[in-house]
């Protein structure tokens, strides 16, 4: 099934999150063809959690830490993202990575989130240098490799991969559809042993361009940053159409 993810990063505190779910929700009156997720900042979630249960909206989380619980100040436990209604977890967006060095710890983190029953969204995507120097998909096999390594393939079926290049997400560019369907199928052909696998791509999705990718066989769904601030847009999405 189709899957649509808002990722709102800190952009939006308690108040503004419910009132765009409640924008969102107004517009979702005819059954959606997928599942929408929002991913609302962690101070929001809880109380997002309790709006969204019984609508057809789900609730995910941006970033969760790997233990559930401790002497770990200032984390995100994954338990807790779970208790407030989280079924999904980003992993390793590329700002996580850029401005957090995240790394090997991702691995551990997927395997938290697995352990609790929800979905994590790995994110894998390379730079625009990255891109030129014709690594791009080294960069992503590597990726791949270090969030998933060691985890069993049981474990794993039903994970989701967001291929988001880097140098498109927040930049009004956009991959073109053809390479983000050739990185979509060698995440796929590299993945092959996992059920249920999804590829969603991500960097710069909208209204105007969503059918380009979603209409690709290959990929299954969208991570979406800015026009997932809106509720006119967001509904948009959700109701995507070729
Ligand atoms: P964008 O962000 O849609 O604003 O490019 C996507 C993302 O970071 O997940």
């Amino acid at each position: 099934m189709d899957l649509i993810v808002g990722n709102w990063k800190m952009n939006l505190g308690g108040r503004d999150s419910l009132q765009l779910i409640e924008g969102i929700l107004e517009r979702l009156k005819k059954p959606i063809p997928g599942e929408a997720v929002i991913c609302p900042p962690a101070t929001a979630l809880f109380m997002a959690g309790d709006r969204v249960k019984e609508t057809p909206l789900q609730l995910g989380c941006q970033n969760v830490f790997y233990e559930n619980k401790g002497a770990y100040t200032g984390e995100i436990s994954p338990e807790f993202a779970r208790e407030a209604g989280s079924r999904y977890a980003i992993i390793g967006h590329s700002e996580r990575r850029q401005f957090f060095s995240e790394g090997p710890e991702i691995n551990r983190k997927i395997e938290a989130v697995l352990n609790l029953g929800m979905t994590p969204i790995l994110c894998v995507g390379e730079s625009l240098e990255q891109r030129d120097g014709g690594n791009a998909w080294s960069v992503v096999k590597d990726q791949l490799k270090q969030g998933l390594q060691g985890i069993s393939t049981e474990k794993l079926s039903g994970l989701a991969i967001a291929y988001e290049p880097v140098w498109a997400i927040g930049t009004g560019k956009t991959a073109s559809p053809e390479d983000a369907r050739e990185m979509a199928s060698r995440i796929i052909e590299e993945l092959h042993h996992l059920q249920g696998l999804r590829v969603l791509y991500g960097g710069s999705v909208k209204p105007g361009n969503i059918s380009d990718f979603m209409s690709l066989a290959e990929i299954n769904g969208a991570l979406v940053g800015g026009a997932s601030l809106k509720a006119d847009s967001f509904a948009k999405l959700i109701y995507w159409e070729k």
